[in-house]
């Protein structure tokens, strides 16, 4: 008898922030295993803010998620099967083959772990794609140099936390933004030198300018809106703005900078950053990453919801601030 997967379907496009009915979880047979193929049972899924983007029809750098058809995303999962040789039972793998419990896929899909005591769930965060965007982004796209003033928005996300503690390490003066109480107290704790509680923070000017008297060198930005009108205001001459994310826009509110001519007084560059142009460096990055955490140099939080039913909420909740660090679903 074939196995069975349970995964979660896009029922509908979402307009404006995404609720549990536009998604439904159903029971698919799984084919049966061909030679290259391997069967695997996910972990851990990984929940991100680019799925938003994916649940729209608009054109972008990856196609929209059919309607009625497995959404996608990362995973961590472990062999239940092979008819591959590079694959045994037991062996820990990640793939892009989320929001299901178990699948079928080549093993040319699939990546092993690397050999470290770590927990496997990193590899979806901090050692993951969204460590690799802080990496790439402070050290490919801003260059960021010691003693410069770092701002980064969304600072206590799985980006945010990576992007703080890496530029800590390279020498920066870094400033957080995030949306509680905790989550300020938190950033402290990896070193931020001064952390905004934005929804408590009638006037971003006036705080940017009492933290920033000097100007902000690089700006990470993960959010758009308000943030990043205050944040042009603040930049130093040549500053460099990293254009991560726009999260306070994905659910189709909000508009573009309003003071876009400071851009052209201050003479800033702004780039914007895709992660994947830079996976060609992930071994470099992976390599002093591991390292770090296997020392005790890096931390990484984490948001965990159990069970696949939970992975719609667990994705809403990303909108909503319900994270700190990676948010994940842990499957049993
Ligand atoms: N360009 C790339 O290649 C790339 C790769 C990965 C991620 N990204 C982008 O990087 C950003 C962070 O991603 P992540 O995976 O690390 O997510 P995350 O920061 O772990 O989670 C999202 C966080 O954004 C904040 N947020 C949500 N809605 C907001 C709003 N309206 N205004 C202000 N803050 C809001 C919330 O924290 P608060 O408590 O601070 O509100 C929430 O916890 C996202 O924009 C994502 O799309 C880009």
């Amino acid at each position: 008898m074939n196995a069975i997967s349970h995964q979660i379907q896009l029922l509908r496009r979402p307009t404006g922030l995404p609720t549990p009915d536009d998604f439904a979880l159903r029971e698919v047979p799984l084919p049966a295993l061909q030679e290259g193929e391997v069967l695997v049972t996910n972990q851990w899924l990984s929940v991100d803010p680019y799925m938003r983007g994916r649940m729209s029809e608009a054109k972008s750098y990856v196609p929209p998620f059919p309607l009625n058809g497995p959404l996608d995303g990362g995973a961590i999962g472990v062999v239940e099967a092979s008819r591959h040789p590079d694959f045994a039972v037991g062996d820990r793998v990640s793939s892009m083959q989320g929001w299901r419990d178990r699948f079928v896929a080549n093993g040319a899909q699939l990546t092993r772990l690397p050999d470290t005591r770590l927990p496997p769930q990193l590899f979806l965060g901090a050692l993951g794609m969204p460590g690799m965007t802080a990496w790439a982004g402070l050290h490919k796209v801003a260059r960021l140099q010691a003693g410069e003033t770092l701002l980064v928005s969304a600072s206590s996300g799985a980006v945010g936390t990576m992007a703080v503690q890496l530029a800590k390490q390279a020498g920066a003066r870094v400033i957080g933004s995030t949306g509680s109480a905790d989550k300020v107290a938190y950033l402290k704790t990896l070193g931020a030198d001064a952390v905004i509680n934005y929804r408590e923070t009638p006037d971003l000017d006036a705080e940017l300018a009492r933290l920033a008297p000097e100007g902000i060198h690089v700006y990470f930005e993960n959010v758009g809106g308000a943030m990043l009108d205050a944040a042009l205001n603040h930049m130093a001459l040549h500053g460099r703005i990293v254009l991560c994310g726009l999260i306070a826009q994905y659910n189709g509110q909000g508009s573009g900078p309003r003071n876009l001519a400071q851009v052209i007084r201050k003479r800033i560059l702004i780039q914007g950053l895709l992660v994947s142009d830079h996976w060609q460096h992930y071994g470099e990055f992976l390599a002093e990453a591991i390292l770090a955490f296997e020392a005790g140099a890096l931390q990484a939080e984490e948001t965990v919801s159990t069970g696949l039913a939970s992975m719609p909420q667990a994705f809403i909740g990303l909108f909503e601030g319900r994270n700190t660090g990676k948010m994940l679903v842990k499957l049993d």
